[in-house]
């Protein structure tokens, strides 16, 4: 696992977006891994900007996300839809049939998650895979437990997760859906190149149980040590726990 280091939360998300944009201006048909949550929002603000500057160019590129609510509807502000909307997809120009979202109302959830893995294998699989970092360690909604799901399946979501997603919600963790639908970790290990970002305090201790403990269910983010290609990027107070943190501190 390569670790880097930047001094703000801004300072990364500004690194990384000029980065994917590199990567888009080399390969303008990418395939992105996408997630959600409070972490990528800088990210795709920045790469909002460069796209208004007319550095970005998304029109060939083709998305996928990790997660998405069951029994939440597509336009319901809580849907990881309608994060997405309002964050990236309204505000480039990424066309609306090559951004993928799970179906959390599909009324056969096992053919819901099989036409995902489909959608990936036909796009060719992912070029890059942006992750977030949940406190428990999960990745997508790979919540810890006794064992890990290969593929794109049903999960059943922490009491800790529905916390953490409750301002989607009104800050009400009782309307946080206690399923939802999640690429698994062997689709996410696939991915050619994975970055994972996190930031703040509160990620501390899952990021040290990440990259210095033993490769086990109880910390999902723990199997990226088995790609070869993954990238874990932090600002200063989410590498607080790193044993050896990269000296360098970037911006
Ligand atoms: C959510 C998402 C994850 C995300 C994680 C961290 O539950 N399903 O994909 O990475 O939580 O969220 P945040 O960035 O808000 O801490």
């Amino acid at each position: 696992m390569h670790l880097r280091l930047f001094t703000t939360a801004r300072a990364l998300a500004r690194t990384l977006s000029v980065r994917i944009v590199r990567d888009l201006q080399a390969n303008p048909r990418l395939v992105l891994g996408l997630p959600t949550g409070r972490t990528p929002i800088p990210l795709y603000e920045e790469l909002v900007a460069l796209h208004r500057r007319g550095k970005a160019d998304f029109s060939d590129a083709t998305t996928f996300n990790l997660d998405e609510f069951v029994g939440i509807a597509p336009g319901d502000p809580g849907s990881y839809l309608t994060f997405m909307r309002r964050r990236f997809f309204d505000q480039v120009n990424l066309s609306p049939w090559r951004h993928h979202l799970l179906n959390g109302m599909a009324r056969n959830i096992e053919r819901e998650c099989a036409r995902y893995e489909r959608a990936i294998a036909r796009a060719g699989g992912i070029d890059i895979q942006i992750l977030g970092l949940g406190r428990n360690g999960h990745i997508g909604f790979n919540e810890p437990g006794d064992g890990l799901i290969a593929r794109t399946h049903l999960a059943k979501l922490t009491l800790a997760t529905r916390r953490a997603n409750a301002p989607l919600f009104g800050r009400n963790v009782r309307k946080v859906p206690r399923e939802a639908l999640s690429v698994g970790i062997g689709t996410i290990l696939e991915a050619r190149r994975i970055v994972l970002i996190a930031t703040g305090t509160s990620k501390a201790r899952a990021v040290e149980r990440m990259i210095s403990g033993l490769v086990t269910p109880a910390v999902p983010a723990s199997f990226l040590q088995l790609h070869p290609d993954v990238e874990i990027w932090l600002d200063v107070p989410a590498a607080s726990r790193v044993r050896k943190p990269p000296t360098t501190a970037r911006s």
